[in-house]
């Protein structure tokens, strides 16, 4: 996957990368954001009506193989499970379609994003920080949120934490457009529901639990059994927003059910694969688009710049361990 060749993005990516070193530090061979997490692998099933939603291949394929990583938020490799800030948590999904082709989903357990676009979420962000410590009122990010109310709706909609990774949904929150082999075209927003049902936990009972509880659950559960998901797209109807990510579409509208993720095991190697891989929220495959959604482009240069960063400082890290 390339860089775009728009240097505006580029230069906001990379800017991103600093604001959340800055936030959390560095931690070389880690990802800037959601730097704790683990692998799982599986198969992907379609659902029945999934072709006709989209002509992707894994769609009208028996079953494909997938990766799948949890994680919680924040670029801190060690934050407890068990505190506020690790949420939303995030559940990235690789479809393996052929020899190095593939395709992703990237998704959270919040619906929605506080901005339309990256510049604002910056400003956010720096408001956030300029705010740490103060006292007097209205501090830079009362100042912003009071000037974007989706921004503060966003802030107020609770993120609890889950019981377990295999007891959260998750949003992909950026609109694509999915195309089926007839040339119809719908947009739509995923949604991955887990088959054993949502759990979350109160934040006194989260606080009792262990700092590893969900990474440890989710070693053991997938140890005794299948974690499924169901993987859903709720489709917009015509004149619904499909280019930012801060407007929800009514809960009315259609969710069809493309089909189900079975995750059976973890990975051999999981931190070098972590490592390894990166993440790309533009679907770059025949059947699915990206929207004019901004967030898009802009993340995916994130994700690349960002990944390209942790692959250097791993190949340094192992280079160290063979002259040791
Ligand atoms: C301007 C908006 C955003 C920025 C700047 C941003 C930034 C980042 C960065 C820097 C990373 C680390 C990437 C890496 O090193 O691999 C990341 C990962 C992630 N982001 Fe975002 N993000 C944004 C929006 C979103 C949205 C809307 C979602 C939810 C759909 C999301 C979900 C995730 C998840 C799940 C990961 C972890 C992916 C993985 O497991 O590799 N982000 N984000």
């Amino acid at each position: 996957m390339p860089l775009p060749n728009d240097e505006k993005i580029v230069a906001l990516a990379n800017e991103f990368i600093q604001q959340f070193d800055g936030m959390f530090g560095l931690h070389p061979g880690f990802r800037a954001a959601h730097a704790k997490g683990a692998l799982l692998t599986g198969t992907f099933t379609p659902g029945a009506r999934a072709a006709g939603v989209s002509r992707a291949p894994h769609f009208g394929r028996a079953t494909t193989s997938v990766t799948v990583r949890f994680s919680n938020s924040t670029g801190i490799p060690t934050i407890p499970d068990n505190v506020p800030n690790a949420n939303p948590r995030g559940m990235a999904v690789r479809f393996h379609l052929g020899e190095r082709v593939h395709t992703d989903i990237v998704s959270q357990s919040t619906d929605g994003f506080p901005t339309k676009t990256g510049q604002e979420f910056l400003e956010m962000l720096r408001a956030l920080v300029a705010s740490d410590g103060m006292k007097t009122s209205p501090t830079p990010i009362e100042q912003f949120l009071g000037a974007h109310p989706k921004a503060l709706a966003f802030v107020q909609t609770p993120k609890p934490t889950p019981a377990s990774f295999a007891r959260e949904a998750f949003f992909a929150v950026t609109a694509l457009r999915f195309i089926n082999k007839d040339g119809a075209a719908r947009y739509g927003r995923y949604r991955i529901v887990p088959e054993a049902g949502v759990e979350h936990l109160d934040d006194a009972a989260a606080a009792r639990l262990g700092e590893n509880f969900l990474f440890d659950e989710l070693v053991e559960r997938v140890g005794k059994g299948v974690i499924a998901f169901r993987v859903t797209v709720q489709l917009a109807e015509e004149g619904d927003v499909v280019d930012d990510s801060t407007v929800h579409w009514p809960e009315s509208r259609e969710v069809v059910e493309l089909g189900k993720i079975e995750l059976t095991g973890t990975v051999t190697g999981d931190a070098e694969e972590q490592r390894h891989t990166i993440f790309d929220p533009i679907p770059r495959v025949d059947g699915i688009e990206a929207s004019d959604d901004p967030l898009l482009e802009l993340r995916a240069a994130v994700y690349l710049i960002s990944g390209r960063r942790r692959r250097a400082a791993g190949s340094a890290q192992s280079a160290k361990i063979g002259t040791a």
